[in-house]
């Protein structure tokens, strides 16, 4: 099976579908899986409906807030935060409504790590622990979310992917001749995989460098791990200076040609420095700019779930797991194992 942004069975897992602070009183149409919902906030409180009145498929996100409900713009129907139908205006205000004229919720709409995350179906697991983001010991920050030309499955399995980074990422922190990667395994947690990398990588942030009491290229530990269906977290080791970098990458598959690319930041080495902080954000658009001009230039967008269909190594094992995560999913599995199916 090959993958898209809108293959069937996506739907039992949480996606970002915006910042917290994209998401006011005013409604906001959001694209995923490739069906549309309007998001909002109703007397404060998040909201979320399908993108489209039961009554004439008018776009509800060009609707009004009338405080505890949404009116359409066509006809005026009124939707309460479950989605009910409280007012059909050319009924009359007596008139019982009928139970069809609800409006579909998504199963899920939650605000954490300063994201809105939306389950379309029950997700078959929580959402990544990444305590780095409330702790007061990080510093915290967010790349501009960026719309790609990408399918959000490709654009996770680069995320978690470690064998790129010497041949990809050579202005920013890869290190040419890097490319061996020791061995390494990966470990199940009901539907999370992950694994521990040994890497060299340029730490540009390391302060001795510059004194020459370390070097730039330098061993970092780096682990990385996926939760279904298109988000991954790193967490970047740097034992030489004792600090960390924690990264939450969320994808939003918004149609088959596009994906919404979040990026939230959580590091100790920096002690609030602002001016570094954004320097830093500046680097990482560009560790992001690398990684598109590969991912960008597929033609085909997608990821393919039959494991012949490429050529896999030891060193892809957390890929090669990424693919049987997704099959699983789509599937319609209730577990994930790695282990062979009897
Ligand atoms: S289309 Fe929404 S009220 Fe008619
Ligand atoms: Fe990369």
């Amino acid at each position: 099976m090959f993958l898209t942004n809108t293959s069937p069975g996506l739907e039992r897992a949480w996606y970002a579908v915006a910042t917290h602070d994209e998401i006011t009183d005013r409604p906001r149409s959001v694209q995923l899986l490739g069906r549309h919902w309007c998001v909002l906030r109703l007397d404060g409180r998040l909201t979320a409906f399908e993108d489209r009145c039961p009554h004439r498929l008018a776009p509800l996100s060009i609707g009004t807030n009338c405080g505890a409900t949404l009116e359409c713009r066509y006809h005026g129907w009124r939707f309460d935060q479950a989605g009910a139908c409280t007012l059909i205006p050319s009924l009359g205000p007596d008139a019982s409504i009928p139970p069809k004229a609800d409006v579909a919720i998504p199963y899920g709409l939650v605000e954490r790590y300063g994201l809105v995350w939306l389950a379309p179906a029950e997700p078959v697991c929580e959402l990544p622990s990444f305590p780095e983001w409330e702790d007061p010991g990080y510093d915290t920050s967010r790349n501009e979310p960026r719309e790609v030309a990408c399918s959000a499955f490709q654009l996770t399995d680069n995320f978690l992917d470690a064998t790129h980074l010497p041949t990809v990422h050579t202005q920013t922190f890869g290190v040419a001749d890097a490319g061996y990667l020791p061995p390494h395994e990966v470990t199940t947690d009901g539907w999370r995989i992950s694994t521990l990398y040994r890497v060299t990588y340029r730490n540009h942030d390391d302060p001795l460098v510059a004194t020459g009491e370390h070097p730039l290229a330098q061993p970092q530990e780096l682990y990385k791990e996926a939760c279904p269906a298109a988000t991954a977290l790193i967490r970047l080791d740097m034992p030489l200076t004792g600090k960390r970098l924690a990264i939450l990458f969320a994808l939003q598959p918004q149609h088959d040609e596009r994906s919404r690319v979040y990026k939230q930041m959580a590091r100790n080495d920096f002690d609030g420095d602002e001016a570094r902080m954004k320097e830093s954000l500046v680097f990482e658009d560009l560790v992001m700019d690398e990684d598109l001009v590969v991912l960008e230039a597929y033609r085909e967008l997608g990821i393919h779930l039959d494991v012949q269909a490429e050529v896999h190594t030891r060193t892809d094992k957390l890929s090669l797991a990424y693919r049987r995560l997704l099959g699983a999913l789509v599937r319609g599995d209730t577990a994930f194992s790695l282990s062979p199916r009897s």
